[in-house]
């Protein structure tokens, strides 16, 4: 706000009206307003109510005299620094002069007024009003401006954290992603350069139908790995961008999981581990087959790979409007403190002796059961095993 913006309160008391009303028309002016008290009593309620510029207080009045007005305004916080022009009879009060201006008093003005006088004085105290304002509203604005730099400065910092986490994070999986890729890759070329020394040789019997048999799967294995980590990759990316689609279609829960885990027989013995799996006949709804086998069998392979070769069990069951999907192991289990963690993505426990797999597995498929208004929840304790339970609205 400008200077010339600010408003200046007069405040006339005088027990007089026409002494009140002479002295507004000397006073007034655009860049002020006037309030008139005929009495103490009324000038303090004024005074509670307005902030003034200046109060012009007439000597003597009758109850409460000017100087007395004085006196309280300077003992009340809100009206201590409003400069006092006294208005007194010259000559006559001048023991009241004294008086005045060992209150605080700041000028006085006499009787019968000097219209020059009056004017000049009242001029100064209404300029000196709206400067201290201006200042006032100066510093306010610089203040709340410093505050809002403080503001920008903590997001500032703030986003430069989630930067420096973000450019970890991206360094972090490119290492992971590396060497995830490159164990199936190198399993792959060395299959190769042996195939090739036994053609140098020319040795048949390296390529025996039941060896071919044996290499064909080790191949697949090796490459349905790849794929796997560039699948999910993939959802990553879909996830981030909204793009993870749900088809939902109607189907038996109960005969999808146990078509799984047939086809997951070969990797549950090659794990040295077994599945017991109950299930109520049939769990039907509407779901996305693919997504769910997808979430079904990350939980699986966790079991396999964390669940220290003991059995696993797995269930499906519904309870009230839900469908539900366990798989427990026995294993080495995950503390409380990890058990938010571990469904962020690329999270993996460091220190847990098999660490395996991008970290993405129980991202996307919180994701993925999300997308289907479910819930995906552990119970576990470290070194106890963990059951992992996925409820869909049926
Ligand atoms: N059944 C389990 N028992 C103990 N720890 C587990 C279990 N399942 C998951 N975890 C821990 O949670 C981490 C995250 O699991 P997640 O499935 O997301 O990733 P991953 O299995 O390491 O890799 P990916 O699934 O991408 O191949 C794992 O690295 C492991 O430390
Ligand atoms: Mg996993």
């Amino acid at each position: 706000m400008l200077k010339s913006d600010i408003q200046a309160k007069l405040l006339i008391v005088d027990d007089l009206p026409e002494n009140l009303l002479a002295l507004e028309a000397l006073i007034k002016g655009e860049d002020r307003t006037v309030y008139k008290a005929l009495s103490a009593d009324e000038a303090l309620s004024l005074l509670l109510q307005h902030e003034f510029a200046i109060a012009i207080l007439d000597v003597q009045m009758p109850g409460m005299n000017g100087f007395e007005l004085a006196e309280l305004m300077r003992g009340t916080e809100k009206t201590k620094s409003i400069p006092i022009v006294f208005v007194s009879a010259a000559g006559r009060e001048m023991n009241y002069a004294f008086k005045g201006y060992e209150s605080g008093a700041v000028d006085f003005l006499h009787k019968p007024l000097d219209i020059h006088a009056v004017k000049s004085k009242v001029n100064v105290f209404v300029d000196l009003y709206r400067q201290r304002k201006a200042v006032k509203q100066q510093v306010e604005a610089l203040e709340q401006s410093r505050r809002e730099q403080e503001v920008l400065l903590a997001q500032l910092q703030l986003t430069q954290v989630e930067l420096e986490h973000a450019v970890r994070m991206r360094d972090d999986f490119m290492s992971i992603v590396s060497h995830e890729v490159r164990t199936p890759l190198n399993g792959l070329i060395l299959e190769t350069q042996l195939r090739k020394m036994h053609l140098a040789r020319d040795n048949a019997s390296a390529f025996t139908l039941d060896k071919m048999k044996a290499m064909v799967e080790r191949d697949e294995r090796q490459i349905q790995s790849l794929i796997r980590l560039i699948e999910d990759m993939l959802d990553v990316s879909r996830i981030r961008t909204g793009k993870l689609s749900i088809r939902p279609s109607e189907f038996d829960l109960s005969a999808a999981v146990g078509n799984l885990l047939e086809s997951f027989a070969a990797q549950i013995s090659a794990a040295g581990s077994s599945v017991n799996y109950r299930s109520e006949q049939p769990v039907v709804g509407q779901w996305d087959e693919f997504r769910i086998e997808q979430v079904v069998s990350n939980l699986l392979t966790n079991a396999l790979r964390y669940g220290a070769k003991k059995p696993i069990d797995v269930s499906v069951y519904t309870r009230s409007a839900w469908a539900v999907i366990e798989v427990s192991d026995q294993g080495i289990g995950i503390s409380e403190e990890n058990q938010q963690r571990i469904f962020h993505q690329f999270e993996r426990i460091a220190g847990s002796h098999v660490v395996t797999g991008l970290g993405l597995g129980l991202y996307i498929s919180e994701q993925i059961v999300a997308a289907h208004d479910g819930q995906i929840s552990v119970h576990s304790a470290l070194g106890e095993g963990a059951t992992f339970r996925v409820c869909l609205p049926l």
